[in-house]
């Protein structure tokens, strides 16, 4: 089968590369699944460069590239159907459409527990599908945390991302007030009269200045910041004494700012979210609190959820070409891998 596995860490369209892999086999309580498509996430990104929460784990893999030598195989999530059931695996049955959270799904099989498997009926295409299991549960999962009243403000940067628009329409749902901060006047436009009210705010300081404007002075009561640096900086600033200010991106790449007079006479309260660790408290709560949020977001997937709109579709083969089109700034809607 085909694969997109990388021997090191590094820039992706530098270290990853095509293979001809021997198709796995499904182990015990495992299913495998025939993978047909696949978004390119940042986190994706951040795993093969090594900025991720984990490190690769490279293993030999005697039928692959160089005889032998160490890889590991790229993408967390993909849709697609079952394909097989390993020994003692009650389902669901081959032939069943699911979507797949799992190590190498940017491959044409991949093997996985039955739990990170969830099958997905004919009202959720698989272009849809197949973003599941990462950013709805993320989106999901952070507004939880919050924990926030009826009528309470949430502060989000990157505000077009897709996992922005998510939360944006779930938060409006809850009966909070979202504004969302873009770095350009044209991401303004697409987001009037939607979820979030867009903030205009290519710098840090004009941000704390729209959301100071918004809010009549008093700051958001959240802010949910996936940039970091100065953005990231300026939305802990832009929150009321006493709110949440909670990081779960690097889309700068820069770290968070944050000044001892937010955490001492402000009292904000600033912490992280990494969707594997939230999911596996989730998983320690029962398995009906995983069914519970499980049926929220499927149910919230098929719908209409924003932020699962698809820009271009690539076959593996055409990798370089998807990589490329995921990092131009200005996109709507992600990048696809299939075949
Ligand atoms: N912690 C977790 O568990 C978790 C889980 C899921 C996602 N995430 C994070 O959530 C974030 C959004 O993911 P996504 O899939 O929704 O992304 P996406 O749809 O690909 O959108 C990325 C958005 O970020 C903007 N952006 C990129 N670099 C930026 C920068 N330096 N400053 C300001 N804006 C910037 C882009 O704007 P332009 O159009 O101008 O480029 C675009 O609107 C990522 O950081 C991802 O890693 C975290």
């Amino acid at each position: 089968m085909r694969a997109l596995v990388f021997a090191r860490h590094g820039d992706p369209a530098r270290v990853l590369r095509p293979a001809e892999v021997a198709c796995p086999a499904p182990g015990p309580g495992q299913v495998r699944v025939r993978v047909t498509a696949r978004p390119v996430n940042p986190s994706d990104l951040l795993f093969v460069q090594g900025r991720y929460g984990r490190r690769a784990d490279f293993a030999p893999r005697p039928d692959g590239p160089g005889g032998g030598a160490p890889v590991a195989a790229a993408g967390f999530e993909g849709a697609g159907v079952v394909d097989a059931l390993g020994p003692g695996t009650a389902g669901p049955p081959p032939g069943t459409r699911v979507a797949v959270a799992a190590d190498g799904t940017w491959q044409e099989y991949v093997c996985a527990p039955a739990a990170a498997v969830l099958p997905v009926g004919e009202g959720i295409p698989l272009d849809a599908a197949c973003q599941l299991t990462v950013n709805p549960f993320t989106a999901h999962l952070l507004l939880d945390d919050l924990a926030l009243r009826e009528g309470d403000s949430v502060l989000l940067t990157a505000g077009a991302s897709a996992v922005s628009r998510m939360i944006a329409r779930l938060a409006r749902r809850r009966g909070l007030r979202c504004l969302a901060a873009v770095r350009r006047a044209e991401q303004v436009a697409p987001l009037e009269g939607g979820d979030a009210v867009p903030l205009p705010a290519p710098t840090g300081t004009e941000l704390v200045e729209r959301v100071r404007e918004a809010t009549e002075g008093r700051g958001v009561d959240a802010a949910l910041d996936a940039v970091g640096g100065s953005v990231g900086g300026a939305a802990l600033r832009s929150v009321r004494p006493g709110g949440r200010f909670v990081s779960y991106g690097l889309l700068s790449g820069r770290p968070v700012p944050v000044p001892p007079e937010a955490l001492i006479f402000h009292r904000t309260r600033v912490s992280g979210f990494w969707l594997p660790e939230r999911l596996e408290r989730l998983e320690r709560r029962g398995e009906s609190a995983v069914r519970r949020v499980t049926e929220d977001v499927v149910a919230a997937v098929a719908a209409g959820l924003p932020g699962l709109e698809v820009a271009a579709r690539y076959d593996l083969d055409s990798y370089a070409l998807a990589l490329e089109h995921a990092a131009r700034p200005g996109r709507t809607g992600k990048v696809l891998l299939t075949g």
